[in-house]
């Protein structure tokens, strides 16, 4: 499946998802959720490191990162978790871009929580995912780097 297909078919997949349980959630989030920014598979010289990680509820992202001088240029997501993931997701690559790896690494859950205007209590962990596959793709990065 080349990146085209494959990023229709998410969207698509995406979408159907979205539908359910929009009113518990703030219109940032919906908003966020059903047009991500930073949604899509860059090109193979448009990143620096991709990383992917499966959380505790079975939900897959994967984050790729253009680095420069230990600064993030770009950062892009994908995704098939739920709305408040793609949301939080698409958040955290909103935070980070412009940012230095150092102030990325700091980034926590609260932050994204924050930033998102607040997740309904029963989804705040979608967060968590966020940031893991945030920390893992800088460590991957880090270690690449070392070696
Ligand atoms: Fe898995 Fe939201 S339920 S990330």
């Amino acid at each position: 499946m080349n990146k085209e297909d494959f990023n229709k078919l998410s969207e698509n997949s995406q979408k159907e998802k979205l539908e359910k349980n929009v009113e518990k959630y703030n219109e940032y989030i919906i908003e966020l959720s059903q047009n991500p920014k930073n949604w899509g598979i860059p090109s193979k010289d448009e990143f620096s490191v991709s990383q992917s990680y499966t959380g505790p509820c079975g939900d897959t992202m994967k984050i790729f990162l253009k680095i420069n001088a230990k600064k993030i240029e770009k950062a892009q997501f994908i995704s098939d978790g739920c709305r408040a993931c793609i949301a939080s997701a698409s958040q955290t690559t909103l935070l980070i871009e412009g940012h230095s790896l150092d102030y990325a690494k700091t980034l926590k859950p609260e932050d994204i929580d924050s930033a998102l205007g607040g997740l309904p209590e029963d989804h705040k962990h979608c967060t968590e995912l966020a940031v893991r596959t945030l920390r893992r793709t800088i460590d991957k990065y880090e270690s690449q780097q070392v070696n």
